[in-house]
């Protein structure tokens, strides 16, 4: 949550900032600013909304200042307020702050700086670190080396919690200090000109060779040079790498929104997953990045997944192809739970942390606690470098590109994909056999185009959407693989549109959602499965007898009756194990369109942050 960009260099700093900061918009909303560092002079704009109103006020503020930092906030501590919106200058005024993160211990420490003489206007806890840092400068008064890294390196050594940050300080007028704990920040290295942001996305389009830092790491940048050191003070050597996400990657191109680009990237997405990842014979798949060999494999007895959001539903998938294919029993956890209940792992597990932007706080935080307790903690991660990326003992990248709208769609499908992959693996240095892999193969590259075909049902998904849009409540019921795409289905409709929907195992839904089917509360079947479309035909006429709309979605070799539902999709026939893959796509598609008929901010929906780097 929140982003932070900060730029040294020949240019005008605003608009490299503003620029970083509209692409790191999808880390937070509520509020954005920036400090531009100019003959020792702050100028300092802030609003509460979105980055273009601070873009407005820069026009006007025309500052020709070539070093500042900037931000865009996702609440945490105090209202979404001007005063409260980032930079934080220190009461004495010499140190401008940005910050991503929590600083947990802010109370004591902002009692000890009031102790001290200085002051507070905002309710942040970031205020607090400004004006720490600006204590330990003023404390530092006759120190020989650089006063404002060993300033920040004192203060950060008395913080508890997490941050990302950028600082400037009056005295250094061409230089700014970075430093990290569980919160992103990147270093792009470019053309006499260095960006520190919270992900490549704010400055993909000015340099692509990157310096990924790690926790405890100070950076310091001037316009010559960088350097990084320890919180003990060592110097680490960094190597630059680049980064091979397409410049235009990161552009909205012919699309209106990215939510809508991202769906129809698909096809492309999840070719990219699957891209020399199968076997000469074709009747297996590998993962360059799995470090355990397969006879390691072979021993494990139990596979834990973790994940938030529409990753754990991605795992939730996994767990039943892993068991179907390899029969290897598996569990999926909240991470956000995983990492507290210290649950009891037999000692052959291996731990998968399922993370699009390897940043999620508490995917973290599971994967640091599997490592901790000794079991091999593989990562399924797209964004390359990321922290889960960095600290899992291999894993796998899903190569879906940058994924910008908050709500996952592309980054989503190609989890599924690989994990498909995986249990194929899996499945095949078990029980299945040759005859199955090479099935299972076909049927794999077969998606891309499968994929395609629902996407030219865009317009016919469209008017069903207008359709429904007006309705306050929705179900989505799905039966085995398929209840993770009812979940999906429901958490996209509802981030996007602000419609309350509830995912549910169709046969559940006589224990108690059932009382909510009226003609106001349409129900959304996946009816993909040839083997249990009776028992969910029933089901839907249960619906219908309680005069509940019904979209259902479903298989040509279903043999859906005419005139059951009123409206149905028909998605392509393929092999059972993948119809979570291809029934997850019209849900995208109708989640897209109800949000825009409702007027909704698609791509970045109102409390909501695509990257959650807190607890
Ligand atoms: C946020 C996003 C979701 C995403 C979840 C997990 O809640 O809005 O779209 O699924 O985080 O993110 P991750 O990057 O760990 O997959």
């Amino acid at each position: 949550m929140c982003g932070i960009v900060g730029y040294v260099g020949k240019n005008a700093a605003v608009q490299v900032l503003i620029d970083g900061l509209k692409r790191l918009e999808y880390r937070g909303y509520d509020s954005a600013g920036l400090a531009i560092l100019d003959k020792g002079v702050f100028s300092v704009l802030k609003k509460t909304g979105r980055v273009v109103n601070v873009e407005k006020l820069a026009r006007k503020s025309k500052s020709p200042g070539t070093i500042g930092i900037s931000h865009t906030r996702w609440a945490t501590h105090g209202g979404v307020t001007d005063n409260n919106a980032h930079p934080h200058i220190s009461s004495d005024g010499k140190i401008a702050l940005v910050h991503n993160g929590v600083i947990e211990n802010f109370l004591p420490l902002k009692h000890f700086l009031e102790g001290h003489g200085f002051t507070f206007s905002s309710e942040t806890d970031t205020e607090v670190l400004s004006n720490l840092i600006a204590y330990h400068y003023k404390t530092l008064g006759g120190y020989n080396g650089n006063r404002v890294i060993e300033s920040v390196r004192q203060s950060l050594m008395q913080v508890e919690g997490t941050y990302g940050i950028a600082v400037l300080c009056t005295d250094y007028p061409d230089q700014i200090i970075g430093a990290r704990k569980s919160s992103p920040l990147i270093l792009g290295v470019g053309q006499g000109e260095y960006i520190l942001a919270s992900d490549v996305t704010a400055f993909a389009l000015r340099t692509q060779n990157v310096v990924f830092l790690r926790d405890d790491e100070i950076v310091c940048i001037n316009r010559d040079e960088f350097s990084i050191t320890t919180m003990e003070d060592n110097r680490v050597h960094a190597s630059i790498e680049t980064v091979d996400w397409a410049p235009d990657a990161v552009e909205l191109g012919d699309y209106k929104h990215f939510m809508e680009k991202e769906i129809f990237e698909q096809p492309q997405s999840i070719e990219n997953a699957m891209r020399g990842r199968f076997s000469q014979d074709s009747s297996t798949s590998h993962f360059g990045g799995l470090t355990l060999t397969p006879q390691e494999l072979r021993h494990i007895d139990r596979i834990l997944f973790c994940g938030c959001g529409s990753a754990w539903h991605s795992c939730l998938v996994a767990e039943h192809l892993i068991e179907r294919f390899a029969r290897i029993p598996v569990e999926v956890e909240y991470a956000s739970e995983f990492r507290y209940r210290n649950a009891p792992l037999d000692k052959h597990t291996l731990v998968f942390i399922v993370s699009q932007s390897g940043e999620t706080l508490d995917s973290l935080a599971a994967l640091q606690e599997s490592k901790r307790k000794g079991y091999p903690t593989l990562a399924i991660t797209n964004v390359v470098g990321s922290t889960i990326a960095r600290e899992s003992d291999g894993g796998i990248y899903q190569r879906s590109g940058p994924e910008i709208g908050v709500a996952s769609t592309k980054a989503f499908t190609a989890q599924l994909t690989i994990l498909s992959m995986l249990a194929l693996y899996l499945g095949r240095l078990r029980d299945m056999s040759y005859e199955d892999g090479i099935r299972f193969v076909e049927a794999l590259k077969m998606l891309p185009q499968q994929v395609a075909q629902i996407l030219n049902q865009a317009e016919y998904i469209q008017a069903i959407a207008h359709k429904y849009a007006h309705h306050r409540d929705f179900l989505f019921l799905g039966r085995q693989s398929l209840f993770p795409i009812a979940l999906e289905g429901a958490l996209k409709l509802k981030e996007v549109s602000y419609i309350h929907a509830e995912g549910y195992p169709a046969a559940e839904m006589k224990h108690g959602p059932i009382a909510l089917i009226s003609p106001e509360c349409p129900s959304v079947f996946l009816a993909t499965q040839k083997s249990i479309i009776k028992k969910t035909l029933s089901n839907i006429q249960e619906v219908k007898a309680r005069g509940g709309p019904v979209i259902a979605v479903t298989t040509e070799e279903c043999h859906f009756p005419k005139n059951l539902a009123d409206d149905l999709i028909v998605i392509p026939h393929c092999h059972e194990a993948l119809k979570p893959v291809l029934a997850t796509v019209p849900l995208q598609l109708f989640a897209y369109y109800t949000s825009l008929a409702r007027n909704c901010d698609v791509d970045k929906p109102r409390n909501l942050a695509k990257s959650v780097t807190v607890e």
